[in-house]
């Protein structure tokens, strides 16, 4: 029996760095990874000697996020991880005879008169000749000092493009630009590449290498497959590079790079050229980017807006709504997706298993998205057994063929009412126990539990998210915001319970909308978000800014309070916040637009 190989890795929680180490799961390695700052000499020093590896991986260092713009705004930063870092590990390495595997950038070339579009690659030996961003220059730099030691092997990747939409990906990228500047390229599918890594460190193989596929492609070649492949909802501009230049901080270069001696040093693999390679990138991609999706409650107020974004942005995706069409749901919500191909609509009650089974059988779903339920506090006073009966057994159901199917997220929408009222004011985080004290909040709360228990039971993928009020267009009248608008159009009265300072946070809808995508796409699995903004109101204020806005005087009424009325919902939404999500739209704005809303539609909106 062989001795176990040993690779340390640095940078595993890199894009680069985490694909790496999923593929050696599948090699005969012992593989530990750094918790050291690469410019931190004593900690590598004695990192390495701990774990005395045979080979070292180096996919860390600073690319900029999003882009390499970055890197020009925090020089100091780049040149802290990107050269100092970087010669501080593979110097330690040398003293210690350890092979070093250092992934470079091929982005330090810019075509020339030697090497123009259509003409020769640039080779190995060539010097660089790009330093439009710092990135590049520092990687130029850096790789030259690198000549120095005889242990690292250098390489060279370039526009890295993989088989899904990782922010990361040359393709994501360029998708997300509105203006794109048309130029041959050479890239790395990473697919056909980074298994070639283990192959050349395994055979101690030194120096640089361009780590690219044969052949160039050009953006418009990449974006045509892109449309005709994945999204045909897809638009860009083609602009030339000076003016790709006024939309960008540092420079871009655009290269074609030889891979005359990559494929010399392995002729035993077949490295196939871009032209055919990136068909295999969009056939997986299609594959592995598509989802199938149930939403329940889509014909509600959340849910709609929801079911409605995800079918427009991502035509993809494959979206099955269901909805029992209570007294506050409406078709209507939905006529933005009606006609759409990637859209059904099923009128059901996700508390018939029956029908469940069916569904998520027939739609192949992967991904639930769980907003059904009763809503209404008032109503859970009186008729609780409904809210248990969706709320408690419709999720239990749904979490019963999640498992059975095997899908790959549940995300489970709950409330902050959840947490019980706020006394004392001190924000909650997703970790504080819950207490709710009405029905509705009791129910949801108890769908929780069975969402967590499904989760570490039977390892259901799920999220939970706990979100603020929501408000915003098309949302039922019966909830305070749009039923006072009805109210005071109407000349009524507003009836406002007890003294009417129970105070509310409200959350805009098109932001609760960007949540539920960013968790969707970025979500831990396992774990719970809240999604709360700071616009605290009471009912009492909500009544008068209302009036005040319509232009007419107050007309209120106080009435007998529900039987219990949490006084105030306060949340910590840090968590979500570093996952990249903030509120977007301000009070004054989202109310302008649902008042907009609701005096366009009025209250005949639902018969
Ligand atoms: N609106 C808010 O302020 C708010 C705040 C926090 C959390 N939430 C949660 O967000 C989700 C959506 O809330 P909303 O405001 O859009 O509610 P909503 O009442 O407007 O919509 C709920 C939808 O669920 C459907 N539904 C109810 N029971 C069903 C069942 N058994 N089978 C199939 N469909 C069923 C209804 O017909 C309705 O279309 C709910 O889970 C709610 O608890 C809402």
């Amino acid at each position: 029996m062989p001795a176990t190989v040993k690779v340390h890795l640095f940078g595993k929680t890199g894009w680069i760095g985490s694909q790496l180490l999923r593929l050696m799961v599948e090699k005969p390695y012992e593989v530990t990874c750094s918790d050291s700052r690469m410019e931190e000499r004593e900690q590598v020093e004695r990192e390495l000697d701990a774990v005395q590896p045979k080979y070292v991986i180096i996919a860390a260092g600073l690319t900029g996020r999003p882009n390499v713009d970055w890197c020009d705004s925090n020089q100091q930063e780049t040149i802290r991880a990107n050269v100092i870092g970087l010669l501080t590990v593979v110097d330690l390495c040398a003293t210690r005879g350890i092979h070093v595997t250092y992934f470079g950038t091929g982005c330090i070339y810019e075509y020339d008169e030697n090497h123009p579009i259509g003409g020769r690659g640039f080779t190995e030996e060539d010097a660089p000749n790009f330093t439009g961003s710092f990135y590049s220059k520092t990687k130029g730099m850096v790789e030259s000092l690198l000549h120095s030691y005889s242990n690292v092997l250098t390489l060279r990747v370039r526009m890295p493009i993989s088989d899904d939409l990782h922010p990361r990906n040359f393709i994501t990228k360029i998708t997300n630009y509105p203006k794109i500047c048309d130029v041959p390229n050479a890239v790395s599918v990473l697919h056909d590449l980074l298994p070639l890594t283990f192959v050349m460190m395994e055979k101690g193989l030194t120096g640089v290498y361009n780590f690219v596929n044969p052949g160039v492609i050009s953006h418009s070649e990449i974006l045509a497959l892109y449309k005709s492949l994945i999204d045909p909802n897809h638009t860009y501009q083609l602009v030339n590079k000076e003016v790709l230049k006024t939309l960008i901080k540092a420079g871009r270069s655009d290269n074609c790079l030889d891979t005359t001696k990559l494929e010399s040093a392995l002729p035993e693999c077949q490295i196939p050229h871009i032209s055919v390679s990136i068909q295999d990138v969009f056939t997986r991609m299609k594959k592995n980017v598509r989802k199938n999706i149930l939403l329940t409650g889509g014909a509600g107020f959340i849910g709609s807006h929801v079911a409605n974004f995800l079918v427009e942005r991502y035509s993809f995706y494959h979206v099955v709504v269901v909805d029992k069409i209570t007294y506050c749901s409406n078709e209507k919500n939905l006529d933005p997706s009606a006609n759409k191909p990637n859209f059904v609509f099923i009128k059901a009650d996700i508390s018939d298993a029956e029908k469940m089974k069916e569904i998520f059988e027939t739609y192949q779903i992967d991904t639930v998205m769980h907003f059904a339920a009763e809503t209404l506090v008032d109503n859970s006073f009186n008729n609780s057994n409904a809210f248990t009966n969706s709320n408690v057994i419709g999720t239990h159901t749904l979490l019963h063929c999640a498992r059975h199917f095997g899908v790959e997220l549940f995300l489970h929408v709950s409330t902050d009412e959840v947490y019980g009222e706020v006394k004392d004011g001190i924000p909650r985080k997703e970790t504080a126990t819950l207490t709710p004290t009405n029905p509705y909040s009791a129910s949801k709360a108890a769908a929780e539990m069975l969402v967590q228990s499904y989760h570490h039971s039977f390892h259901v993928p799920v999220i939970i998210t706990r979100s603020n009020n929501v408000y915003g267009p098309a949302q039922y009248p019966e909830k305070v915001i749009p039923s006072f608008l009805g109210n005071i159009r109407a000349g009524k009265t507003c009836p406002i319970y007890g003294h009417g300072q129970h105070l509310r946070n409200f959350l805009y809808v098109g932001d609760a909308v960007e949540a539920f995508d960013l968790l969707l796409h970025k979500g831990i699995i396992g774990q719970t978000y809240n999604i709360g903004v700071n616009n605290e109101h009471t009912v009492m204020s909500i009544a008068k800014q209302l009036h005040e806005i319509l232009g007419k005087p107050m007309n209120i009424e106080h009435v007998k309070d529900r039987p219990y009325n949490d006084t105030r919902y306060v949340i910590d939404s840090t968590k979500l916040h570093l996952l990249g999500w903030k509120p977007k739209t301000s009070w004054k704005e989202g109310l302008k637009k649902t008042i907009e809303w609701y005096l366009k539609h009025g209250e005949y909106y639902w018969g």
